[in-house]
C-alpha cells in the first residue's frame, strides 16, 4: 500500500545488497511512495550482490562507495545531487559489518585492527557521512537521516560482540550531530533500533535463529520484518514527523520494554522440564 509520502522527495540509500536487505525494502518502499534516489554500496558488493537489479526496478543510478572513504562520500553527495537535481531530503545508513564476527574472534579475544575496521564501518561512517552531507550543504530544510541500530547498544546479548559497541557510537552519534543539524539547518537525524531479522549481515549473528524466536516469544507484537522496518523508515523520511530527532526509535513488536513474556516462559518451562528429567536419569 502507498500514500505518496515520499511525492517530490529525492533520497540516498546506502547497503542495498540483496533482496534480503533492510536497505532493499526501504528503496522499494520509497519509490512506491513517490521518491527518487540514488543507491550507494562498495564495489565488490556491487559486483556480488543484486544491486543494478534494484535500480532498474527504481529507475536508480548506483554510486559505488566505501562508506569510510570521506572521497568516496563527497562523490555519492556531489553525483547525487547532480542525478536529482538539487539537495536530498533523506538518506538511509544501512551499513554494518564486523570482522571479529566473520573470523569467530570472540569479545575477550578481539583482534583490535578489526576492532577499528568495525567501528569505522558500522558507526564513523555515519558520522563520515553526515560531515560530508553537512560541509556540501547537501539535505534540504526538514530533511531525515536515518541509520539502523540494534538493542545490543543498551543491553548485553549474547555473541553480537564488538557491533555492540558499534551500534552505542552510532547511536551517540546520532544524537551528536543531530543537536548541530537540527539547530543549524533543521534536519533530523535519527536510529531506528530493529528486531532481529534475517538477512545477510544478521544470518552473521551467532545462534540468529535461536534469537529471533526468542526475541518473537518475548515481543507482545512479534519481531518486526525488514518490510516492516521499510514502512517506519519511510515514515520518518516524510514530513508527518518533521519534530522526531536525536532519538534512538525502537521498531521491536515491544521487545526493548520487557523482562519475560508468558510464550518465552512456557518455552523455558518445557526445556526446564527436559533437562530436570535428564538429571534424574544421573547418566554421566
Ligand atoms: N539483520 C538484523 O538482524 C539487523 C537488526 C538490527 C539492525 N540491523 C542493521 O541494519 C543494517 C543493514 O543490515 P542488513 O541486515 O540489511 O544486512 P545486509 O548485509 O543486507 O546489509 C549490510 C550492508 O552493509 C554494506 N557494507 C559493508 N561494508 C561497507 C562499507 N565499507 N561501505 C559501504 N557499505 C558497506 C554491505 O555491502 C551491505 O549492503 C546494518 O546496520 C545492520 O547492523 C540489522
Amino acid at each position: 500500500m502507498s500514500y505518496n509520502l515520499l511525492k517530490g522527495k529525492k533520497g540516498i540509500i546506502f547497503g542495498a545488497l540483496d533482496d534480503k536487505s533492510i536497505a532493499w525494502k526501504v528503496a522499494e518502499q520509497a519509490h512506491a511512495e513517490g521518491a527518487i534516489f540514488t543507491l550507494s554500496n562498495t564495489e565488490t558488493a556491487l559486483r556480488f550482490g543484486m544491486t543494478s537489479e534494484l535500480a532498474e526496478k527504481t529507475g536508480s543510478s548506483i554510486i559505488a562507495a566505501d562508506a569510510t572513504s570521506v572521497d568516496d562520500l563527497y562523490n555519492v553527495f556531489e553525483k547525487s545531487m547532480e542525478i536529482l537535481g538539487g539537495k536530498v531530503d533523506f538518506v538511509l545508513h544501512s551499513i554494518g559489518m564486523s570482522l571479529n564476527v566473520r573470523k569467530k574472534r570472540v569479545y575477550n579475544d578481539l583482534n583490535y585492527s578489526y576492532l577499528q575496521k568495525t567501528l569505522d564501518i558500522s558507526a564513523i561512517s555515519f558520522h563520515k557521512m553526515l560531515q560530508v552531507a553537512y560541509k556540501l550543504d547537501a539535505i534540504n530544510e526538514w530533511g531525515s537521516v536515518i541509520a539502523l541500530s540494534y538493542i545490543a547498544a543498551q543491553r548485553v546479548l549474547y555473541g553480537y560482540n564488538d557491533m555492540a559497541d558499534a551500534k552505542s557510537l552510532l547511536e551517540s552519534i546520532a544524537r551528536s550531530f543531530g543537536y548541530i543539524y537540527g539547530r543549524e539547518k533543521k534536519i533530523r537525524v535519527n536510529t531506528i533500533s530493529q528486531s532481529p531479522t534475517m538477512t545477510t549481515a544478521g544470518s552473521g549473528v551467532k545462534g540468529i535463529d535461536g534469537l529471533m524466536d526468542f526475541t518473537n516469544r518475548m515481543s507482545p507484537l512479534g519481531n518486526a520484518d525488514a518490510q516492516e522496518c521499510a514502512n517506519y523508515c519511510v515514515a520518518m523520511f516524510s514530513d508527518l514527523t518533521r519534530k522526531v530527532t536525536m532519538q534512538n526509535l525502537f521498531h521491536d513488536g515491544g521487545f526493548s520494554s520487557m523482562g519475560m513474556s508468558l510464550r518465552a516462559m512456557s518455552m523455558y518451562n518445557k526445556s526446564l522440564e527436559a533437562a530436570i528429567k535428564l538429571d534424574d536419569l544421573d547418566l554421566d
